[in-house]
């Protein structure tokens, strides 16, 4: 059963929306009232759709918080992810990928098109995902024009699938970027890497475009976390303790996503002039991560940086070069398997790039608060 409710914040906005809405008004909630939620993304959000595409498994420490069974889900973590725990929020089943071929689940509630290692740019030969952004929309607008011919033919098929109106009034979110900006340290330098930054959130625009062309009005976007604190980039770029901030966070790769977050942001204070009768919400989620990494002793977590599933050791001894799950042979012949740590609800980091569940549930809990979102509209001109 799907509950309907009002949070005090809903019925607020409600009351605002009436009168004319002011170009920012407070944040608009995650809400029932969306009657259907397409996502679109990368590992942060990915409920199975890279593993079910590319057809692999990932390791049992996958999902053993949670799901149990890692090949059903394909999630980039021990349990939850923080799309998972916004949809429990609204009483709605977790999102079926789109590439999720056989299940007991329908896409009447939305569709999550976000796919692991994914890029806003267009995928390349080094490419973990071939479906980059592009990619996604381009999936949904395949899947949106299936569906309404199907519900045309067959009425009895809206138990199953969504309606015209489910599109129109459906919720439309993203989270992506985080893997532009990843790869392109790897081969450039850091100024190279800001001034990419525009030509990417170009491409994020016109996929916001292409779906406002199909109808979609109210759009959601997270903004990108603190990636110089993955245990992945640290071991990478941090061997050079220089390169390291007072945390133990990669300054550049901060310096690169905090940019990225500025345009993005100014994009989303653009938007509503560009595309009327539409509203936009803008999630910090950066802030959020940062508060919880910087302050996570006082949030119950030990580790901020070191990831619970993995092994390796000095000279970092960020347990992050062996990937979680994976085995290999070290040099004096002893088998050696990253196994997840005890107790996951102490650590914030999973496997090196992903968070743990204990992670995402803070994450999400603090989006719900909504004081870390805002929104633009053009409904007032
Ligand atoms: C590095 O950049 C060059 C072009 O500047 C590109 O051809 C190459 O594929 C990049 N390497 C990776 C690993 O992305
Ligand atoms: C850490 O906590 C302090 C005290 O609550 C707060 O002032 C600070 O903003 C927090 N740090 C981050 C990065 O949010
Ligand atoms: C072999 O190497 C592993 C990891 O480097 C170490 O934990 C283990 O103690 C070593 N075993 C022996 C017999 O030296
Ligand atoms: C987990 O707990 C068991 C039993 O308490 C202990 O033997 C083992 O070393 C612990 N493993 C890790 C990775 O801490």
């Amino acid at each position: 059963m799907e509950t309907f409710f009002h949070t005090p914040v809903t019925l607020l906005l409600l009351v605002v929306m009436c009168h004319t809405l002011p170009p920012l008004a407070g944040s608009f909630p995650i809400s029932p009232n969306f009657p259907a939620v397409f996502n679109f993304g990368d590992s942060n959000s990915d409920t199975g759709e890279l593993s079910s595409g590319l057809g692999f498994h990932l390791q049992p420490s996958y999902g053993q918080t949670y799901f149990f069974k890692p090949p059903s889900t394909g999630r980039f973590c021990n349990g939850r992810l923080i799309v998972d725990f916004l949809m429990e929020a609204i009483g709605r089943p977790y999102l079926r990928p789109y590439l999720d071929s056989v299940s007991t689940q329908s896409y009447r509630r939305g569709c999550n098109f976000a796919a692991g290692g994914s890029t806003i740019q267009k995928a390349n030969a080094a490419s973990i995902s071939p479906f980059g952004f592009g990619v996604q929309v381009s999936q949904f607008v395949t899947f949106k024009s299936k569906v309404l011919q199907l519900i045309q033919q067959d009425e009895g098929l809206e138990r199953y699938l969504p309606s015209e109106y489910y599109f129109k009034n459906g919720l439309y979110m993203f989270d992506i970027g985080q893997n532009d900006l990843a790869g392109a340290f790897y081969n450039k330098t850091l100024d190279q890497v800001l001034g990419l930054i525009p030509t990417i959130l170009d491409i994020f625009q016109d996929g916001i475009k292409r779906l406002y062309a199909e109808g979609a009005r109210n759009f959601w976007i997270h903004n990108t976390g603190p990636l110089g604190c993955l245990a992945q980039v640290v071991s990478i770029f941090g061997r050079d303790k220089s390169k390291l901030d007072e945390f133990g966070c990669v300054s550049d790769h901060n310096q690169a996503a905090k940019l990225f977050n500025l345009q993005l942001h100014a994009l989303f204070r653009k938007l509503p002039q560009q595309y009327p009768d539409s509203r936009f919400t803008y999630v910090d989620i950066y802030s959020i991560k940062s508060d919880l990494i910087l302050n996570h002793s006082n949030y119950g977590f030990d580790h901020s940086i070191m990831v619970c599933c993995g092994t390796g050791g000095p000279p970092l001894n960020y347990n992050n070069q062996v990937n979680c799950g994976s085995t290999v042979k070290s040099s004096n012949g002893t088998i050696i398997t990253a196994k997840a740590c005890n107790d996951s609800s102490k650590y914030v980091n999973w496997d090196g790039v992903h968070y743990t569940e204990a992670a995402n549930r803070f994450v999400s809990l603090h989006i719900l608060s909504g004081k870390y979102s805002e929104t633009s509209s053009s409904w007032n001109l």
